[in-house]
C-alpha cells in the first residue's frame, strides 16, 4: 500500500514536519503501547496483528464449525461489529470464498429477514449454515432482536440443537457472554478495551472472515507491516501521521468534509468502514476555556467514476469544503478491451482498442487534474492489488491515522457517547410498548 501526496499541488508537504512535532510525544506513547503488548488501553488495538492467542482461538473454532457443506454465513451485528468484515468481503475476489455467501443482517429489516427465511427453508442441513452474532456490549437492540428472530427461524426448522450452529462474539465477561455460555453456545471474546470500530483484527473480523476462506494470516501480516511504518518518528516516513496532519490542516482551512473517493468499486464498503471510523472517532463536543465546540469531519464515500456523474459537479464547482482521499488498486487487468471493430465507431473514437484499465486510469488522472485546476486538496492511497495483505495494511493505516487525528483535535477518538443517546431513547420507547 502506498500513501501519496505527490500529485496534489494544493498540499504543501514542506509544512508537515512543523505541526508534526505535536505528534512526536504521542508516537512515543504508541511505541510504549506496542512494547507492552497487552490490552490495557484503547490504543492497544495496534497489538492485535501479532496476537497468536486470538488467532489460535479463531482457528480452533473454525475446525469445529466449518463443514464441507457450509454455504451461508449469517453475520448479525451492526456498526463496528460488521463493517470491517463486510468491507473485506466485498473487496476481495469472489473466488476467495469457494461458493460461500455472507449475508449481513444489521438493521431490523423485514425484506432482509424474509430473504433469510427463504434461505433457511431451502437448506437441507443445518451444517450448510453458520450464524455469527456479534455485539461488543451485548445490548444493541438491532443485533439482539435479529439474533432472536433468525435463531427462531432455524429452531423452528431443526429444533433447539441448531444453537450449535451459532457463534457469539462479545466482550469477555459481558452479559451476552454469560447468557450464551449458560446455554452451551460457542463464544469468542474480544478485549474490553478495544472499541467496536477498532476491532476488525479481533475475533469480530477474524472469525467470520476465516470462516469464509479469507487468509487472516495475510490480513494480519499487512496490518503488522503497516504498524511498523506508522510508528516511525520521522513524520515524512510515517503515512498515518502525514495523512492525519494533512487532514488536520485542511480542516482548519475550511475543508470540513472528508470524502473517500474509491476508484475501484469493490472498495465502496471499505470506504464505509472508514466513514464510521472517522465519524464516530472525531465527531465530538470539546471543552476549552469554559466554552464548548462541536468538531469533526463529515465523512462521505464516493465511487469513481459513477459518482462523478452525480456529485462531480458539486465537488468541482460547488463549495470548496471537501478534502478528498482517492483510493484505488493499481492492478493491471487487461481482460476486457473495447474492440477495434466497433458497432458505433464514430462515437468517442479514442476508446477504440483501450483496456478497461487504460480507460479508468485516464478518468482518474483526468479527475485529479481537474481537482488540481480547482485547487482542491487530495491525498492518494494506492493498493498494489486487492488482497488480504493490502486490505490489512489499509485498515491499520486508517486506525492509526485516527489515533493521530484524535490527538491533534484534542478529542477521545475511542468513545462514542452520542451513539448511546439514541440507544437509550429507543429502549425507553420499546419498554413502554
Ligand atoms: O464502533 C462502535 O462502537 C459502534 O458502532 C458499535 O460497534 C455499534 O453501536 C454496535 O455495538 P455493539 O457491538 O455493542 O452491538
Amino acid at each position: 500500500m502506498k500513501f501519496s501526496l505527490k500529485y496534489c499541488t494544493s498540499i504543501n508537504q514542506n509544512l508537515l514536519p512543523i505541526p508534526g512535532l505535536l505528534l512526536a510525544p504521542y508516537i512515543e506513547t504508541l511505541k510504549t503501547v506496542a512494547e507492552m503488548g497487552d490490552y490495557s488501553v484503547p490504543e492497544s488495538s495496534i497489538n492485535l496483528p501479532t496476537d497468536e492467542v486470538i488467532k489460535e482461538a479463531v482457528e480452533k473454532l473454525i475446525e469445529e464449525k466449518v463443514t464441507d457443506s457450509l454455504r451461508y454465513v449469517f453475520l448479525i451485528g451492526i456498526g463496528g461489529s460488521n463493517l470491517g468484515t463486510k468491507a473485506i468481503y466485498d473487496a476481495l475476489p469472489l473466488d476467495t470464498y469457494n461458493g460461500k455467501i455472507l449475508v449481513c443482517i444489521d438493521t431490523v429489516n423485514e425484506r432482509t429477514l424474509n430473504e433469510v427465511q427463504v434461505i433457511i427453508s431451502e437448506l437441507e442441513s443445518p451444517d450448510e449454515l453458520l450464524i455469527i452474532s456479534v455485539s461488543k456490549s451485548g445490548g444493541t437492540t438491532e443485533t439482539i432482536a435479529n439474533t432472536e428472530i433468525v435463531l427462531a427461524m432455524a429452531i423452528e426448522k431443526w429444533g433447539d440443537e441448531v444453537t450449535n450452529r451459532l457463534v457469539v462474539i462479545t466482550d469477555e465477561g459481558s452479559t451476552f457472554h454469560q447468557a450464551a455460555s449458560s446455554k452451551n453456545i460457542s463464544v469468542l471474546t474480544m478485549p474490553p478495551a478495544i472499541g467496536g470500530r477498532y476491532s476488525v483484527f479481533t475475533a469480530v473480523g477474524l472469525f467470520p472472515l476465516a470462516v469464509l476462506g479469507v487468509s487472516i494470516t495475510d490480513l494480519l501480516d499487512g496490518a503488522q507491516t503497516m504498524r511498523t511504518a506508522c510508528l516511525n518518528t520521522d513524520i515524512l516516513s510515517n503515512p498515518a501521521a502525514q495523512s492525519a496532519l494533512v487532514a488536520y490542516q485542511s480542516y482548519h482551512h475550511g475543508q470540513i468534509v472528508h470524502d473517500t473517493f474509491v476508484f475501484t468499486p469493490e472498495l465502496e464498503s471499505l470506504g464505509k468502514w472508514y466513514r464510521q471510523l472517522l465519524g464516530e472517532s472525531l465527531g465530538k463536543t470539546v471543552n476549552g476555556g469554559g466554552d464548548t465546540a462541536r468538531v469533526g469531519f463529515v465523512p462521505t464515500v464516493s465511487v469513481g467514476s459513477t459518482d462523478l456523474h452525480s456529485v462531480g459537479q458539486l465537488y468541482l464547482g460547488g463549495p470548496a469544503r471537501t478534502l478528498t482521499t482517492f483510493v484505488y488498486a493499481s492492478t493491471e487487468s487487461h481482460v476486457q478491451t473495447t474492440p477495434t471493430k466497433r458497432t458505433f465507431e464514430s462515437l468517442t473514437p479514442m476508446v477504440t482498442g483501450k483496456t478497461t484499465s487504460e480507460i479508468m486510469t485516464a478518468i482518474l488522472n483526468g479527475t485529479k487534474a481537474a481537482y488540481n485546476n480547482q485547487s482542491l486538496p487530495f491525498m492518494e492511497i494506492i493498493l498494489e492489488d486487492i488482497t488480504s495483505f493490502e486490505l490489512g495494511a489499509f485498515m491499520q493505516f486508517k486506525m492509526m491515522e485516527m489515533m493521530y487525528l484524535g490527538r491533534l483535535f484534542g478529542v477521545d477518538a475511542f468513545n462514542q457517547p452520542a451513539v448511546e443517546l439514541y440507544k437509550v431513547e429507543t429502549k425507553k420507547l420499546l419498554e413502554g410498548t
